[in-house]
């Protein structure tokens, strides 16, 4: 059998040479089954592992960490489930905002968060106000995020600017389609996780991840922990990537 080296969690500088990583966090509902458990203590024990993961990517130099907290699908739910995770995400904004700020850590929400309840959207816009000054990586939480919501956005968004004069068509390139993303201004992904042993991208970043490495792993998201995150990086620094040449 191979044996897998040790993750190295005790160097800060980044060796992997991912600047940003994004991650699908999934199998909270079955963590919680496992231990006949409500789905909510799931989600609890999910948020939990967004605290670890949040700080681990801090102390592994990664610039930017992308969370899929809810997806634009994710509103199939019960309302009862829709509710919980919206009372757990106002209560984790709120008292975790002091710690980011204070560790320089910029916050950021991708996803069309504008459509939440509005005293959540008054969060949302002072946190990312409150940290849009800081120096130190972003943690960006997807919310109400979809893809394909967002590559539809962006064609509108792009329309509108032929139609007023702005831009020709014929000038619409890569930059202007970025441009018009919701990760407009986050480094390219380079490492996409998803947790709990799904194998597909479930609307989660599909311009983005065109040359991003996937890798799955069993851990359900409550288990997941800094020693996971740097097995995930030890197996990106691993990968070949080639982007097409040779
Ligand atoms: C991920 O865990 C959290 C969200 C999608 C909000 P799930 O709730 O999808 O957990 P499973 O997939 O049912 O185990
Ligand atoms: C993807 O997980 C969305 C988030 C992690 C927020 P889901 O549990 O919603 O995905 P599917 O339904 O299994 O594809
Ligand atoms: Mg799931």
């Amino acid at each position: 059998m191979a044996t897998q080296a040790k993750p190295d969690l005790t160097s800060g500088a980044p060796d992997h040479g991912a600047r940003h990583v994004a991650i699908i966090m999934d199998g909270n509902g079955r963590w919680a089954k496992k231990r006949f458990l409500p789905r909510i203590a799931g989600h609890r024990a999910g948020v939990e592992a967004v605290r670890r993961v949040a700080r681990a990517a801090q102390d592994m130099g990664l610039e930017c960490l992308t969370l899929y907290a809810f997806s634009s699908e994710n509103w199939k739910r019960p309302a009862s489930e829709v509710a919980d995770l919206m009372g757990l995400l106002r209560h984790f904004i709120q008292s975790d905002i002091d710690e980011f700020h204070a560790n320089g850590v910029r916050l950021r929400v991708v996803g069309h968060y504008q459509a939440l309840d509005p005293s959540l959207v008054a969060l949302i816009e002072g946190a990312m106000e409150r940290t849009a000054g800081n120096r130190g990586p972003i943690i960006a939480i997807a919310l109400n995020y979809g893809a394909q919501d967002e590559l539809v956005r962006m064609a509108r968004m792009l329309a509108c600017r032929v139609q007023a004069g702005e831009i020709k068509a014929e000038e619409i390139g890569l930059a202007e389609v970025e441009g018009a993303l919701y990760t407009a201004d986050l480094p390219p992904l380079d490492l996409m996780i998803r947790t709990s042993g799904e194998q597909r991208l479930s609307n989660f970043m599909l311009w983005q991840a065109a040359y991003a490495e996937l890798y799955f792993t069993d851990t359900l998201w409550p288990d997941f922990d800094a020693c996971a995150l740097a097995a995930a990086l030890d197996a990106f620094r691993l990968r070949d990537r080639r982007f097409g040449g040779l």
